[in-house]
């Protein structure tokens, strides 16, 4: 809502007293003409952690859980089809599998008696729509007689969808395909393989996918939820985690040459937040890697986002053993770190090179940055940074690391880390920061006082906390969403120090989820964005180029600490345009007067995109819309006027400064 000066004063005479007043209106003043510090192009970005179902369930798109039977109890995710009449037998076995990488598969024995076999769950249910193919595949060996094996695809309530037959297998491992196209759209289909007739046959990595995913690669990612992180414009993508790197025994970390090649042949493992929670189990969360670290480097380019990947540095998470590498044993984890530059950035006659390029990609991935260690501190961590660093540099003195500072923003690992790796002449240093919304708005002036020499801040992981951390009472609510936005123009004001920041996490499945407010959430067939991801994406779609100083006059700050407004200022150099973000976190709107010094001219009609909704306002999958960015012009842009920032709201005001 806006209005131009003179129309503000004569409504403040007329009304003085009343409803409006020019006199106490908080004053934004811009200096429109003072160039700051460029912003890293790359400022806004993604972290990608395997947590809440984000990959497997999630953003791989395969829809059988268990496809290989290597879970620990190798028939989780599936159950016997065994009609009364039914006379047969299903064990699993391990003797002369298709691939010795994926030891057990499944024989199914009929005497021929009634159809006989097994069912797969699905992750919480298969999603399938009306109108689309899923290709089914999977590993058969005949061992005795010509029985036909059913594939079929029942919805949640029983209802058959579609079925195929597939018969005359070979004595040997084959790998047989066909196509099903559901009759009807259902969020908790599943699939059943039946065998009829008397014959013996085995069975080994079977696999639905959807035809369309994402730039319908066979075997892709979930189209939908790709999108929904391209529409956020990322500048980088954070991956694969967060814990899952760590592991909580170094045995169980994440390793991204397992995670190469063909899918059978990467070994299966137990994610970390399978029985991280004790309040939250979740037994059949397993890591198949069908999302590996080629994917996740295409993912990368298709989406725009430079690569950060995070590896292991020889620690296990420490909320958990704490297992380490001996430092004299550390070699292979550094092997690691230098072979997968190699792998990103290699030429195509270096082994790792090659490697990506047999993988489908010639072309380098143009890798810039690295993680060292996810959430690591402590001694034990500087020693270990300060190896992978020497030998990183040595080797690829272009490749800026990414160094840990702990779990927590402001703690006494937190000052020990940041004082010994400014000592060490880190790159850039990963502040991670879960809180209640109070601690947001209160530290929105965090980095003004930083220091501005020395390593950069990367805050990697944060997110307002309605509750606490860990709380399962944790929702995405507005009031969050507007503690993070207050918190973000901090960050972009400061843009100098801060050289990149992502939301953590970023998925969450409804019926399968570890930790909560998550940016995204999704369930089989569907998902909704959260108001703090329309917070995100109105900073990365408005980022601006350079840094405007801006200042703040007559901001009322509260008994609480929170101020009347926050803001932030840049120019988008291409447009010529001053971008402004405000957030007003009261419950009243606030008339404020903006002043653009320095400009010669203003075009009268500014763009504006407003967030706004009552502090516990949500999205859910009922309501995705419920809170929605609404785009908006006004007319009266000048080198001085007055617009009402809403109740609760983020506005983002683009004007016309050519
Ligand atoms: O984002 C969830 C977890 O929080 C991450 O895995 C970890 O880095 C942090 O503790």
């Amino acid at each position: 809502m806006s209005f131009s000066l003179k129309t503000h004063l004569l409504l403040a005479a007329l009304f003085a007293g009343a409803v409006i007043t020019a006199f106490g209106d908080p004053i934004i003043t811009v200096q429109a003409d003072q160039a700051g510090a460029v912003i890293n192009p790359a400022m806004w970005g993604i972290f990608f952690e395997d947590i809440n179902f984000g990959a497997d369930g999630g953003l791989y798109a395969e829809l059988v859980k268990n496809r290989g039977f290597e879970f620990p109890d190798p028939l989780m995710g599936w159950i016997k089809i065994c009609p009364s009449l039914a006379q047969g037998e299903l064990s699993v076995r391990d003797d002369g599998p298709f691939d010795q990488n994926n030891p057990h598969y499944v024989r199914m024995i009929s005497e021929g008696t009634a159809p006989f076999g097994l069912s797969n769950e699905g992750f919480r249910g298969m999603g399938v729509k009306r109108g689309e193919a899923y290709d089914f595949s999977a590993q058969i060996r005949g061992m005795d007689g010509s029985p036909i094996l059913r594939v079929q695809l029942y919805g949640g309530d029983g209802t058959l969808l579609d079925a195929v037959e597939l018969a005359g297998f070979s004595q040997n491992w084959n790998k047989y395909t066909a196509t099903l196209h559901p009759k009807d759209t259902d969020a908790r289909a599943r699939l059943a393989l039946v065998l009829d007739g008397k014959g013996v046959i085995d069975l080994d990595m079977v696999s639905l996918f959807p035809r369309h995913t994402w730039k319908n690669r066979p075997g892709g990612l979930r189209a939908d939820m790709v999108q929904a992180l391209a529409d956020l414009h990322p500048g980088f993508l954070r991956f694969p985690g967060g814990c899952i790197v760590e592991g909580s025994t170094l045995d169980r970390r994440y390793q991204w040459k397992k995670t190469l090649g063909p899918t059978a042949d990467r070994p299966l493992l137990i994610n970390r937040w399978n029985y991280e929670f004790q309040h939250r189990p979740t037994p059949d969360y397993f890591q198949t890697f069908g999302l590996g670290f080629f994917e996740y480097f295409q993912l990368c380019e298709d989406i725009g986002a430079q690569p950060l990947p995070i590896l292991n540095c020889g620690m296990a998470c420490q909320f958990n053993s704490g297992e380490l590498c001996p430092l004299d044993e550390l070699q292979p984890y550094v092997q690691d770190a230098l072979d997968l530059v190699e792998f990103a950035n290699g030429g195509t006659n270096t082994t790792w090179g090659a490697k990506r390029a047999e993988l489908g990609h010639a072309e380098p991935f143009n890798l810039k940055m690295i993680g060292v260690g996810n959430e690591q501190w402590g001694r034990q961590y500087l020693d270990r940074y300060a190896l992978f660093a020497a030998a990183i540099k040595r080797k690829y003195p272009g490749i800026e690391l990414v160094s840990a500072a702990g779990p927590s923003p402001d703690d006494v690992r937190f000052k020990f880390a940041w004082a010994n790796l400014r000592a060490l002449h880190a790159d850039v240093i990963d502040e991670h920061c879960y809180a209640g919304p109070d601690w947001f708005f209160a530290n929105a002036n965090r980095y003004d006082h930083y220091e501005r020499m020395g390593p950069k801040v990367f805050m990697g992981e944060y997110a307002a906390q309605s509750d606490k951390i860990v709380s399962t009472k944790n929702r995405n609510t507005v009031e969050t969403a507007l503690a993070e936005a207050a918190y973000m123009t901090g960050l972009e004001r400061n843009a100098d120090v801060v050289r990149m920041a992502s939301y953590a996490p970023l998925f969450a499945n409804t019926d399968a989820w570890q930790w909560t407010p998550d940016l995204i959430w999704v369930n089989s067939l569907q998902l909704y964005k959260t108001p703090n991801y329309y917070v995100q994406q109105m900073f990365s779609r408005n980022r601006g180029d350079v840094i405007l100083p801006v200042k703040l006059a007559d901001i009322v700050t509260s008994a609480a600490g929170m101020d009347a407004l926050y803001v932030s200022a840049t120019r988008d150099n291409q447009s010529e345009e001053i971008i402004l973000k405000v957030v007003n976190p009261a419950a009243n709107a606030l008339t404020t007067q903006i002043k653009l010094d320095g400009v010669p001219q203003i075009e009268p009609e500014g763009k504006a995109v407003t967030l706004t909704g009552a502090t516990v306002d949500m999205n859910s999958m009922e309501e995705p819309g419920k809170i929605l960015p609404i785009e908006s012009k006004f007319e009266n842009a000048a080198a001085d006027f007055f617009y009402t920032f809403p109740a609760n709201s983020l506005t983002v005001l683009r004007i016309d400064a050519r």
